[in-house]
């Protein structure tokens, strides 16, 4: 291999070049050869092709230099040998073959096994099956002598091993930065000092990710550099370091935090092969789950309730016998109430559930976890419930999940309702702009009650994908207040912390960002330039309009984040995870606490503990790698529905452009498809743009194809096996995650081509009726749409220690008003009594929440003045589940004599 500069390397700068586009290179490639062997004058296109793939395929450990070169050999004289090795190595690409089969290594395999490979026998040597992983070598070494390095590493393993691994050399830092953001079996990384910077390829858009205040100064590379920004990328990954120089320094310094251990050059390989071994080890130990399968194993008589305990109950009845059948028994050995022979207490973890959780906080990156296993709908009400109590104020996007308007309720917090963009065309909302919660603080700051807001209660990404820019947000407001407390909902969003792409937008991502920056001795310069910037008294609109820097002296950071695990990681359902980042803890564990014992079964679910622990343990050594694949099985679904001829005619995906309006969109990204986009323009966009579209979330439009929402997901579940669920008028939420295979984009696609079929030949057929039915459908779906009210206000009776300028209430009084029948009165949302008193009051106040799924928002919460907008709403809404409404009875509202009674002013009556 010769160190002279490769060019047109476009796959490494291609963006989302994932797993899946490495598998359509290897098939295109087999083409290739198989059109050269038909047709000489083939030859050069598969030339072209294979010489592109080198670069990226130095990156990965199979099929390595040996199989690529002989590759190469067979390119230069035999077309169908060429075709037949492309074949194979593609094979054993697609179907992970290679990881177990050492016949897969060799170039001269002809199908059958093997006993001597070129490669030296990589695996199999033992019968169990053993996790296969990479360990990337970053090394000065020249790459002549790499072969020879390689075959050292692999002499190191033992049968006794419990996982096999095959090295991967880079000779220079910015491979090693592409080789880390594209390979991702990767588990660990050993940096041996005294590499050069400058890759041999060329790959100018991955190398521009690389911030210039990273690059070094000479040609030699900073190996704790180099560690450092590997472990921003994917954080999971061991880190050693081989120095040759005075490794105590090394290893003392704070720039080795990075680093799992420092080795001295001249030491033993095989202590660094160990190393490597434990460090996977380490993230492969499910402490809960471990331990459960063991204690499946024990005879054990149990006399504490739960019969199906051990199954006996079940296996041997003659009428239940078949659920036994179903789940395997396995699942009743697994089930106890008890909490002591190798169990542990959810409630008041000290064994393998609180080792399982410290875990757990480890791997996205917070201080603590706390398992859930009643959903993330009870992680919100925990966090709450602990961090608030009456008469706090918390910041509150209206269109939140249900759990956190709730948990006011229980807590007796006020919500300060803070609005999300409205996109009315598509009956949704988007998320909550800046501005509009820095003028609920600075409101608050004006009317001297800044004191009582205590938390920002935001969800991130929000159920239609648009993902707040957590850091920035979580600046600002504290440059307002420098000890609020956020609460970010995430419950969609757990898997983000596995993309370096979007990890910088999860609650816990920016929260350890800001920590970095707190910690920066220039942080306090950069505020204090700004505080002379704006002077001693700045006016609100200025400080609207300037980013905001906090005091970095002042600031508490506290920051908590739920996720549903079941909803994007391998849990079983209800496995949620609560984050913790909060420096203030201590202040508040005991209420903590209190909230879990509020909020947790005491008969928590084991194989959902169990679940949460291994999801943990997924996403710590492939998340980085499935995330890549959801992520570009999205981009496949949206480039699929954007370019068919039929498809597109009557759906289509919206791209970020339709999702997040230009304002929001600061550095000028447009869309994923768009053909500018590249990892340069992506990455702009996350750190600068207000809200960013998860890709992974795509909202396809159904109303064009005369379809509202309910309908079309009716039709998918029942004709075609597709589940979704969330639905709004005219538009379906398709969403892949970890789980998806190109195979699920295949049937999505076949789908639908066939209701496009469908539609077409119905309009071609039916004549001019039907095509004007079909266009005023269309026209109803997507033009005629209500217009999304807002919150309005709460009623004086529940406002009455609330300030001048914001909108805050007492949502728990309202709550409660409803608890008096008498109080309270019902009017059918079609009565026309309700435009009279529209009109002439007294004003209607809602006495619950009333929630249409979808949109699943409430258009009213207990206490609110319920205005027109909202009244036309309901009465626009063509969904059947509305929770909080029977039509039979119609709203349940507050009577004007039970507020009079707490207002002390008698009711306006209509004269
Ligand atoms: C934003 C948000 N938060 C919380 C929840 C509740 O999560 P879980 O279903 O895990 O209880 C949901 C459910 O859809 C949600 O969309």
């Amino acid at each position: 291999m010769s160190n002279t500069s490769v060019s047109s390397s476009a796959g490494i700068d291609r963006f989302f070049a994932g797993p899946g586009a490495r598998a359509d290179r290897w098939r295109d490639l087999v083409e290739l050869a198989e059109a050269w062997s038909s047709d000489a004058s083939k030859k050069g296109g598969f030339e072209a092709a294979l010489a592109e793939m080198t670069a990226t395929e130095e990156f990965h450990a199979y099929p390595g230099p040996q199989l690529l070169s002989a590759l190469r050999d067979h390119a230069a004289k035999d077309a169908t040998a060429t075709a037949g090795l492309a074949r194979r190595i593609t094979r054993a690409l697609l179907t992970r073959s290679y990881r177990q089969n050492p016949g897969d290594w060799d170039a001269q395999d002809d199908g059958e096994e093997v006993a001597s490979t070129v490669v030296p026998p990589a695996l199999g040597r033992t019968d169990a099956y053993r996790p296969y992983f990479e360990v990337l070598i970053v090394t000065g070494m020249p790459a002549a002598r790499w072969p020879t390095i390689a075959a050292e590493w692999r002499r190191l393993r033992r049968p006794q091993d419990p996982f096999v691994y095959e090295p991967v050399l880079v000779g220079s830092f910015e491979d090693a930065f592409c080789a880390t953001i594209l390979n991702p079996d990767l588990a660990a990384v050993v940096i041996q000092e005294g590499f050069a910077f400058k890759s041999r390829h060329d790959a100018p858009i991955l190398r521009s990710l690389l911030d210039t205040a990273e690059r070094p100064a000479g040609a030699q590379a900073s190996a704790l550099k180099l560690a450092q920004i590997l472990k921003r990328v994917r954080p999971e990954l061991d880190l050693y370091l081989v120095s040759t120089g005075k490794v105590e320094e090394t290893a003392g310094s704070a720039e080795a935090n990075a680093v799992r251990r420092v080795f001295y050059a001249v030491e033993e390989l095989l202590e660094l092969h160990l190393a490597i071994l434990e460090g996977v080890q380490d993230r492969q130990e499910t402490p809960f789950f471990d331990n459960l399968k063991k204690y499946a194993q024990r005879p054990i008589g149990t006399f504490h309730a739960l019969p199906i305990a051990r199954g006996k109950s079940v296996f041997r009845s003659d009428w239940i016998r078949d659920m036994g059948e179903f789940y395997g028994p396995t699942l009743f050995l697994a089930e106890s109430s008890a909490t002591t022979g190798g169990l542990d207490s959810l409630l008041e973890p000290t064994g393998n559930i609180k080792r399982a959780q410290d875990k757990a906080a480890r791997a996205f990156g917070a201080d603590r976890a706390f398992f859930v296993t009643n959903g993330t709908s009870t992680s919100n009400k925990m966090a709450v419930q602990a961090l608030v109590g009456p008469g706090d104020i918390v910041l509150v996007d209206r269109n939140c999940h249900k759990s956190h308007h709730y948990g006011m309720v229980l807590a007796g917090a006020q919500p300060l309702y803070v609005e999300a963009f409205p996109m009315t065309e598509y009956s949704m909302y988007g998320a909550v702009p800046l501005r509009t919660i820095k003028q609920a603080l600075l409101s608050l700051k004006a009317d001297g009650r800044l004191n009582r807001a205590k938390m920002l209660d935001l969800t991130n990404c929000t159920f239609d994908g648009h993902v707040y820019n957590t850091r920035r947000v979580m600046e600002e407001c504290l440059a307002i207040k420098p000890d609020l407390i956020f609460l970010w909902d995430e419950a969609w969003f757990g898997f983000a912390r596995f993309s370096p792409f979007l990890r910088p937008r999860t609650a816990m991502g920016a929260a350890s960002d800001i920590e970095a920056w707190l910690q920066d001795p220039r942080s306090i310069e950069h505020y204090e330039n700004q505080q002379a910037e704006l002077g001693d008294n700045p006016s609100e609109e200025t400080l609207l309009t300037t980013r905001l820097i906090p005091d970095p002296r002042k600031v508490k950071l506290r920051v908590y984040h739920t996720n549903s695990t079941h909803k994007s990681m391998s849990a079983l359902r209800q496995g949620s995870i609560l984050l913790v980042k909060d420096v203030e803890f201590h202040t508040v564990e005991a209420q903590f606490k209190e909230a879990v014992f509020t909020h947790a079964s005491t008969s928590p679910n084991q194989q959902l503990i169990a679940s949460l622990d291994v999801a943990r343990r997924q996403m710590e050594l492939e998340g980085y790698g499935l995330v890549h694949n959801a992520i570009e099985i999205a981009l496949k679904i949206r480039q699929a529905v954007a370019s068919h001829p039929l498809i597109s005619k009557y759906f289509h995906v919206l791209g970020a452009d339709k999702m997040v309006p230009a304002q929001y969109r600061q550095s000028g990204f447009t869309d994923y498809l768009d053909p500018s986009t590249n990892w340069a323009t992506a990455r702009l966009a996350m750190q600068v743009d207000e809200f960013c579209l998860d890709p992974t979330r795509m909202t396809l439009v159904c109303g064009t194809a005369g379809y509202d929402g309910t309908q079309f997901k009716g039709l998918l579940a029942q004709d075609y096996n597709i589940q979704i669920n969330k639905t709004s008028r005219n538009s379906v939420l398709l969403q892949s995650n970890i789980n998806n295979t190109r195979s699920d984009v295949a049937h999505l696609v076949r789908v639908l081509v066939e209701i496009s079929r469908e539609i077409d030949e119905r309009l071609a057929k039916g004549g001019p009726n039907v095509r004007e039915t079909f266009d005023a459908r269309v026209k109803s779906l997507m033009t005629d749409v209500p217009d999304l009210p807002t919150f309005s206000h709460f009623h004086d009776a529940f406002r009455q220690d609330a300030g001048k300028r914001t909108n805050e209430g007492d949502i728990r009084s309202g709550f409660y008003a409803a608890y008096d029948e008498s109080g309270c009165e019902y009017i059918r949302l079609t009565d026309a009594e309700i435009d009279r008193r529209l009109k002439d009051g007294p004003d209607l106040v809602s006495a619950n929440f009333v929630i249409p799924y979808p949109p699943g928002f409430p258009i009213m919460v207990p206490g609110q003045v319920i205005t027109q907008e909202a009244i036309d709403f309901m009465r626009k809404l063509d969904v059947k589940e509305i929770h909080g409404y029977e039509a039979a009875k119609g709203l349940k509202l507050v009577r004007a004599e039970a507020l009079a009674q707490r207002t002390g002013v008698a009711p306006k009556r209509a004269a």
